[in-house]
C-alpha cells in the first residue's frame, strides 16, 4: 500500500467514530470512502452495528452490497443523519469541490438531505483557494458543446468534456461532465455557484457550499478533526 493510501484508509476509518446503530447514512463515493464503506461492513458483521445505507454511486451501491451494508432508497425516507463522503479539495471555509469521480449530482443530492456532513480526505487536498482541481459540472448530453462553451465564457476559463478514452464519460444518471480549469481563483464559491447554475444545460456543480460540517484529514501527523465552527456537529 503506498503513503496515500495509507492516509486514506487511516481517514476512511476513523471517520466511522461519527456512527452509531440506528442512523441513516448517505455513503459517498471514490477511494477514500471506499474505506468507510468497508469499514461499516466490518462493524456490522463483528459488532452489531444497525444501520441503512443511501449510495451516492452506483459504485459504492455495489461495494456497500458486498459488504453487507443493508440499503434504502433515499425517496422512501425522510432525510438521513450523516453523510460520509471524500472531496477534492476544501477551503479554510469548507467549502468543496467534489465531482472528480463523476458523482457530484447523487453525492449532492444525499448531502443536502443529510444533517450533517463528514469529509474524509488525505492532506493533499486542503487548499487556501479551491479551483486547481477542475471543476466539474454535471451536463445534458443535449448540445454538450453549446453548454460547454457558455460556461467557458461565464468563468473565463477552459472548459473540457471529460472523457474516457474516445468517448465522452456518462454518469450514472446519463449526463456528461465538463472540467473547468479555473486554477485556485474560486475564492467567491456561492456566487461562482450560481453563475454556473443560471446556464441552461448545467444540471449540477461540483461546489459544496456550506454543506461540510467536519474533516477527518489524514496526514503526516496521523488523523486529524477539523470541525467547521458554523457547522451543525459540536
Ligand atoms: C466523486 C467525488 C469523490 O468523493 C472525490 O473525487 C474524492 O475522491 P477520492 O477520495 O478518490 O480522492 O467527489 O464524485
Amino acid at each position: 500500500m503506498t503513503d496515500v493510501e495509507a492516509l486514506k484508509k487511516e481517514a476512511g476509518i476513523a471517520a466511522c467514530k461519527y456512527v452509531s446503530s440506528g442512523m441513516k447514512v448517505g455513503l459517498g463515493t471514490g477511494s477514500t470512502v471506499k474505506y468507510t464503506v468497508l469499514e461499516l461492513g466490518r462493524m456490522i458483521a463483528e459488532e452489531n452495528l444497525e444501520i441503512v445505507g443511501v449510495p451516492t454511486s452506483l459504485a459504492t451501491e455495489e461495494l456497500a452490497l458486498q459488504v453487507g451494508i443493508p440499503l434504502v432508497k433515499l425517496s422512501e425516507i425522510d432525510g438521513l443523519d450523516i453523510v460520509i463522503d471524500g472531496a477534492d479539495e476544501y477551503d479554510p471555509n469548507f467549502q468543496l469541490i467534489k465531482g472528480g469521480g463523476a458523482a457530484l449530482l447523487r453525492e449532492k443530492i444525499v448531502a443536502q438531505e443529510s444533517k450533517a456532513m463528514i469529509v474524509v480526505a488525505d492532506d493533499r487536498k486542503r487548499v487556501s483557494a479551491l479551483g486547481a482541481f477542475p471543476l466539474p459540472i454535471e451536463i445534458t448530453p443535449f448540445a454538450h458543446q453549446s453548454t460547454i462553451r457558455a460556461l467557458g465564457r461565464v468563468l473565463d476559463c477552459r472548459v473540457n468534456c471529460r472523457m474516457a478514452g474516445d468517448n465522452p464519460v456518462i454518469t450514472d444518471n446519463g449526463n456528461m461532465i465538463a472540467d473547468a480549469h479555473c486554477g485556485p481563483t474560486l475564492h467567491q464559491p456561492k456566487e461562482t455557484e450560481q453563475r454556473i447554475l443560471n446556464i441552461a444545460g448545467v444540471v449540477q456543480v461540483g461546489l459544496f457550499n456550506d454543506m461540510c460540517d467536519v474533516v477527518v484529514l489524514a496526514g503526516s501527523n496521523g488523523v486529524e478533526t477539523f470541525v467547521n465552527p458554523n457547522g451543525r456537529i459540536p
